[in-house]
């Protein structure tokens, strides 16, 4: 391990970086062609999402416009709590829209349960959701994900906008913590 790199020492690759920008070729074609002739606002929710979004809707061949928002569902380190609260809201109305929600992760559901129901409130022609990664085994409450990216285990995993504490979001694949493992 160079000097440099030690700030990820101990995080073991699980989805490269190559995997990742592969699987986006492929969402972006998928939903290109599932909403041809229609215009998209993607909804990334923050922070978890914004490399995804980013990578993502270079690869959707459509007009689309971005907006977030905020959601806060963990208090804990590694632990879900079920409390979600919005942070920080839309700027735009995404009535008559066709909304795409993009997580980075789908864990218990209870996040994403939260937000369907929030935005379906809002009067969308649709809504779809693109999760980078779904973990079946903690999952509470079904909710769909239209367009998946990846299963994983039941870890805490970081990287590809995902964080533990606030860091490792930077990191260009998605990674297990090898001392929570
Ligand atoms: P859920 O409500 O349990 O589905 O949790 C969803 C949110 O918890 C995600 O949007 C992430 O921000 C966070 N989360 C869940 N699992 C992980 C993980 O393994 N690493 C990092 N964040 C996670
Ligand atoms: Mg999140």
């Amino acid at each position: 391990m160079t000097e440099s790199a030690k700030w990820r020492e101990g995080i073991r690759v699980l989805i490269s970086a190559e995997e990742i920008q592969a699987k986006i070729v492929e969402l972006g074609k998928a939903i290109t062609r599932d909403y041809a002739g229609s215009e998209l606002t993607m909804v990334g929710v923050l922070k978890g999402s914004f490399l995804f979004m980013a990578d993502l809707c270079r690869h959707i061949e459509l007009p689309i416009t971005c907006d977030f928002l905020g959601l806060s569902s963990y208090h804990g380190r590694t632990r879900t709590s079920g409390v979600i609260r919005i942070t920080s809201d839309l700027n735009q109305p995404v009535e008559d829209r066709h909304i795409l929600v993009v997580e980075d992760i789908v864990d218990t559901g209870l996040t994403m349960e939260y937000l369907l129901e929030n935005l379906s409130t809002r009067r969308p022609k649709s809504i779809k959701v693109c999760s980078l990664l779904h973990k079946p085994e903690q999952r509470l409450v079904e909710t769909p994900i239209d367009y998946l990216g990846f299963t994983v285990p039941n870890v805490f995993v970081v990287g590809y906008g995902l964080d533990y504490l606030g860091r490792y979001r930077n990191l260009r694949y998605v990674g297990v913590m090898e001392d929570a493992e």
